[in-house]
């Protein structure tokens, strides 16, 4: 009840304001996120770079409902891009991209546009883009995109969420050669119509899922910090080739384990940044009520 709440909060344009303007907030949010400009990302990915983690970078913003707005996102995309290729940093790396920042809900093929265009610079410079999955009602529109951009760019990934009911059938549409998906819980409040409730039903269709990516011509991303899903997914890699399959994380959490999965696994750290923390760093608290004892704790404690 406590992460619907929470989730219904990353939604609402009040708690946002609430929120964002309280100034021991700050502490809390630098947990998950890199910080709010390049400099700051740029610094992120070279430490984990330098302890063996490959990086993915989110440039943080959802829900775009304006043009320019969303051509902003994707200029962020693309100068992120420039001073990666400057520093050295973009072999190897991948950028991680909302739709919904890009244009999804506006009129018209704004967000694919802006997609190809971030596609593009990427693949000039030896990146890669995998799209995020945001909630059930972009899904169709996600992977429409995603096929579009596929026909140019073979090597586009996306993110499938375990909690929905559909997934697995999505799962078997993505197993070809070559195909990149990001296997996620799920950190959206979806209805029982279209999503598993419980963790144990979750939890089950995420080893499923482990199960169809690993048998399958694809290349497996497995995201997730959950202990059982991490060693299930390494026996199941044990059939599968060194490097034919990634594990992924997201920045903060289980810093340690990151880094001994690295010494086995290729192993890639989700890394945001950017001013519009608010929708993701309340995910992160909706995924663990310790965090929120956390946050609250930081107020009490000063
Ligand atoms: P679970 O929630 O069961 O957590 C297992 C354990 O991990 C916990 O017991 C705790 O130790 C630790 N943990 C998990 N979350 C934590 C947190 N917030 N803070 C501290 N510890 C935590 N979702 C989505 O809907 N669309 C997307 O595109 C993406 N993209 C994405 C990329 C990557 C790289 C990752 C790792 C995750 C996502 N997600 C996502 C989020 C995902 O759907 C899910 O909400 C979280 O990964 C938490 O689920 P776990 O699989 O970690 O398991």
């Amino acid at each position: 009840m406590l992460s619907t709440a929470l989730l219904a909060a990353a939604r609402s344009e009040r708690m946002r304001g609430l929120v964002t303007s309280m100034p021991l907030t700050r502490g809390v949010v630098d947990r998950f996120v890199a910080g709010d400009g390049l400099d700051d990302a740029v610094r992120a990915v070279r430490e984990l770079n330098a302890a063996g983690l490959s990086v993915t970078l989110d440039h943080l913003g959802e829900d775009t409902r304006e043009r320019a707005q969303a051509e902003a996102a994707r200029d962020a995309y693309l100068r992120m891009f420039s001073v990666f290729e400057e520093g050295g940093l973009a072999a190897g790396a991948d950028a991680s991209v909302k739709l919904s920042a890009l244009g999804q809900a506006l009129p018209g093929e704004l967000a694919l546009d802006n997609a190809r265009e971030i596609c593009a610079a990427a693949g000039r410079i030896g990146m890669t883009v995998t799209l995020d999955m945001e909630d059930h009602t972009t899904v169709d529109s996600t992977l429409e995109v995603l096929g579009k951009l596929r026909g140019d760019f073979p090597w586009v990934g996306v993110a499938v969420q375990a909690m929905l009911r559909r997934s697995e059938g999505d799962l078997r549409d993505l197993v070809d050669e070559g195909s990149r998906v990001r296997w996620v819980k799920g950190a959206y409040a979806e209805p029982a119509s279209v999503a598993f409730q419980g963790r144990h039903e979750v939890d089950r269709a995420y080893a499923r899922g482990l199960r169809l990516l690993m048998d399958g011509d694809g290349y497996p991303m497995v995201a997730s910090h959950d202990p059982r899903m991490i060693e299930i997914a390494q026996l199941l890699a044990a059939r599968r080739q060194p490097g034919s399959y990634e594990f992924q994380m997201l920045y903060g959490i289980r810093a340690a384990e990151q880094r001994r999965l690295a010494q086995a696994h290729r192993m890639r750290v989700y890394v945001p940044y950017g001013a519009d923390w608010y929708g993701y760093f309340m995910r992160r608290l909706a995924e663990r009520p310790a965090n929120l004892v956390f946050f609250l704790r930081s107020f009490i404690s000063r």
